[in-house]
């Protein structure tokens, strides 16, 4: 079968709310595509500026994080019905950022993933190993692991609509682009893993992003290997090389040397 490539941008901690309306009108003709779905993760203050501003356009808009309570005494958080309610379409989960600053352990990103599936959110789920993993050899057990966790008690169904981001926390933000192999043979494990605990045509659905340092010049050769159906994109997604990205298909770059 074939899946829509879904490419994300991840704005981290930037852009006040008047600085995204900004970047969204610039950015709204340049990612204006058919082929694929266009997500825009953005800080949580900026969500409604931002939804006002890509109405009308393929852009959808998602957040960075979310709570996994309804509502309550839990200061400083969001709740699901709050980001539904903004017109919210999709959530990060489990971004390796959040795991090391803030103590998401692969148990919150499970309850979380289950919240967001009863809310009708998408999940963008991350996983992801060090360098110090990758050099040991242990990164296809330890990603593994935190799927095996992050999907518990998921139904196929849900786990069918659900986006997987494979993030090697060695890329993000360093540069440093993991290999097309590379980032082929995870992918491909982690779908061999979504077919092991649910079946292959559950794991045949589910779209798996690659993130880490993709760039213009990158994004065509990882976004067409099997198993990689787009990108999280977070440093060139506050750009408009974001435009070129998510039309990986027909930008070229031209080789002048
Ligand atoms: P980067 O970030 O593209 O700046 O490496 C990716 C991410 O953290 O999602």
């Amino acid at each position: 079968m074939s899946r829509r490539k879904i490419i994300a941008g991840n704005w981290k901690m930037n852009m006040t709310p008047s600085e995204a309306v900004a970047l969204i009108n610039t950015l709204k003709p340049l990612v204006a595509t058919e082929h694929a779905d266009v997500v825009f993760c953005v800080p949580a203050i900026d969500i409604i500026p931002a939804v006002e501003a890509a109405k009308g356009s393929n852009i959808k808009i998602g957040a960075q994080n979310m709570y996994f309570e309804e509502k309550g005494a839990f200061t400083g958080e969001t709740a699901p019905s709050m980001l539904t309610d903004a017109g919210v379409t999709y959530v990060i989960i489990g971004h390796s950022e959040r795991r090391e600053y803030f103590g998401e352990t692969d148990e919150i990103v499970n309850k979380k993933v289950l919240k967001a599936f009863e809310h009708n959110i998408t999940p963008i789920v991350c996983c992801g190993e060090t360098l110090t993993q990758r050099e040991q050899g242990v990164t296809i057990d330890f990603v593994r692991q935190q799927i095996k966790i992050a999907f518990l008690n998921v139904t196929e169904e849900q786990v069918a609509k659900a986006v997987i981001a494979y993030e090697p926390i060695w890329a993000i933000g360093t540069g440093k682009v993991a290999t097309t192999a590379q980032a082929q043979e995870v992918c491909a494990a982690i779908r061999d893993c979504i077919a092991e605990i649910y079946d292959e045509v559950t794991a045949e659905a589910v779209r798996i992003q690659y993130g880490g340092s993709v760039t213009a010049a990158t994004a065509a050769e990882l976004f067409s290997q099997k198993d990689i159906d787009g990108g999280l994109v977070g440093g060139a997604s506050l750009k408009p090389d974001f435009g070129q990205i998510v039309n990986y298909d027909t930008f070229k770059v031209v080789d002048y040397q």
